[in-house]
């Protein structure tokens, strides 16, 4: 066990635990985010995306001793208290999700694209989203909703 401390949706934490772990696993198991999902383990499908200092990464394949003294974002982070981050409101207003698995990670990657490129082209907006798997195929309604916000 080691100690760390990382900033999470603004809140400073402190954590005794194995320096591999997941940061995944330490957002569900320890502080209860369960909005971040789990789906291939393996860095491959997007379910599990977060923000590392405002960039998304895969914390199903991000140990947490790389975290140290970083700023995390999850998807309980993206809205400001009630109000709505605009892609959620989009997502909501577009019907975006299906069974919604994939979503939290969905969002996550959309709203670091627009902080980075506000105004991306529908190539750009593939190529941001492609890491991000959906098996429901709502890949349609994601870049509807993604270029909405971005109008
Ligand atoms: Fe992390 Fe699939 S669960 S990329």
């Amino acid at each position: 066990m080691s100690q760390f401390s990382i900033t999470v949706n603004g809140e400073a934490v402190e954590l005794s635990v194995d320096g591999n772990t997941p940061l995944l696993w330490v957002l569900r198991e320890q502080l209860r985010l369960l909005g971040t999902k789990f789906g291939c383990g393996m860095g491959l499908c997007g379910a599990c995306t977060v923000h590392l200092d405002g960039s998304p990464i895969r914390s199903c394949s991000f140990p947490i001793q790389a975290a140290q003294g970083r700023q995390i974002t999850t998807i309980e982070g993206l809205s400001d208290g009630d109000d709505l981050h605009p892609l959620q409101s989009s997502w909501l207003e577009f019907n975006v999700p299906q069974c919604g698995y994939c979503q939290s990670g969905q969002l996550m990657s959309a709203a670091a694209l627009l902080a980075n490129n506000p105004q991306p082209s529908d190539q750009e907006i593939d190529e941001a989203m492609s890491g991000n798997i959906c098996r429901c195929g709502t890949y349609p309604r994601i870049r509807a909703a993604i270029r909405h916000t971005a109008d």
